[in-house]
């Protein structure tokens, strides 16, 4: 049976996934504001799942309707045909947002919703009371300019959780926005890479995990792999597959911090990611490691002087940054809030591109000598 899927993705990383689900081969892939959407049966479900670096989550799209009053979202609701999907014991917790629309209060939203899909799988299932002690499905709303999407969460926990990262530094960035960094470069293990400001490591992993074949999603569990609808040992299959098809090699990544817990971080992160042993992480400082000459690429997070350091320091970083890589020759991917950014570190990008790190608005600046 086939279905339509909607991934939402962090503003600026559209693209990427939309790329990411191309190249596998999956069917109508199209771009919004913030999303990806796609069709295919719960298989493709299962990899998009599994394969998705810069997607922050996968959602089965199960209807879409005008809903301007709480009578035309319980109408909406009820048409779904829950009982196809939910057992009778099944938990659909209900979440979601409104924007622009009449429908403006979330909670009454949610507990009309919750009233819907509760009415309709009683009278179906033929029970009065629904245990909820069975698998989850989060059943998630959207309402935009009056018009509801209704959705079941197939992911879980978000798709930047890999698993790998149990520890981190405060001004840690998401595996999503590190992977489409790493995306942006095209990175694929053969020049040398580095992160002079590596944190808790997230983009010399994602970089390795890029280059290794190494699925983000091939070691953790999503909400439908439990799901009773459809065979979902596919799952399994599809894992076993990926893993088989890894690569495990010794890479030119190199990740380095000045503080030496995040050193240790980076390590225990790495390792649990599998790439330990592929990569290299030493602790160094930024302004007076050695850079690479040529064939080689920097991505980097340095502080902004917002979660980590003032802004005066922050800039000092940059100053001492671009001084130490001017004449290095290799291209240089930073990514930072700071608007200022170029003054300081000394140079004018060749290309900017807008990414948001969580809330807070970023470029990375792109440098190609
Ligand atoms: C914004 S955090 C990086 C977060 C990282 N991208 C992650 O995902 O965890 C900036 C890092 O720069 C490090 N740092 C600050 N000054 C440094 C310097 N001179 N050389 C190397 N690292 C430095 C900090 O210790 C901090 O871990």
């Amino acid at each position: 049976m086939k279905f339509d899927f909607v991934v939402p993705c962090l503003m600026g990383a559209e693209g990427l996934a939309a790329d990411e689900l191309k190249f596998a081969g999956f069917e109508n892939v199209v771009t919004e504001n913030g999303r990806v959407l796609f069709s295919g049966d719960m298989e493709s479900c299962a990899r998009a799942n599994i394969i998705l670096r810069c997607g922050e989550r996968v959602l089965l799209r199960l209807a879409s309707f005008e809903a301007r009053s709480f009578e035309e979202l319980f109408q909406g609701v009820s048409a779904i045909a829950w009982e196809d999907f939910l057992g009778k014991d099944d938990a659909f917790p209900v979440r979601g947002h409104s924007l622009n629309s009449q429908l403006r209060s979330v909670p009454s939203c949610q507990s009309i919703i919750k009233k819907a899909i509760a009415a309709r799988m009683s009278r179906e299932h033929g029970v009065e009371w629904l245990e909820e002690s069975g698998d989850r499905y989060q059943v998630q709303f959207s309402i935009m300019r009056d018009r509801a999407e209704i959705f079941l969460d197939t992911t879980g926990d978000p798709l930047y959780m890999r698993g790998y990262k149990k520890q981190s530094n405060i001004a840690t960035i998401r595996e999503t926005l590190a992977a489409s960094m790493v995306k942006i470069a095209r990175y694929r293990g053969r020049e040398t890479f580095i992160d002079s400001f590596c944190g808790s490591g997230t983009i010399a992993i994602e970089a390795a995990m890029a280059s290794l074949n190494i699925m983000p999603g091939a070691r953790r569990s999503f909400d439908s792999e439990l799901w009773g609808f459809y065979d979902n040992r596919v799952f399994a299959r599809l894992k076993e597959e990926y893993i088989a098809a890894e690569r495990h090699e010794k890479l030119p990544v190199f990740a380095y911090d000045i503080d030496p817990e995040c050193v240790e971080i980076t390590r225990m992160n790495a390792e649990r990611a599998g790439v330990l042993d592929c990569i290299n992480v030493e602790r160094g400082d930024a302004l007076k490691i050695d850079y690479p000459s040529e064939r080689a690429v920097l991505i980097t997070n340095p502080p902004y002087g917002q979660r980590m350091m003032d802004v005066r320091s922050a800039r000092e970083l940059y100053r001492g940054l671009g001084r130490r890589t001017a004449h290095s020759g290799m291209k240089k991917y930073i990514i930072t809030s700071d608007g200022e950014f170029e003054s300081f570190f000394g140079k004018k990008a060749d290309k900017k591109r807008k990414l948001y790190n969580g809330m807070i608005k970023c470029d990375l600046y792109m440098y190609f000598k």
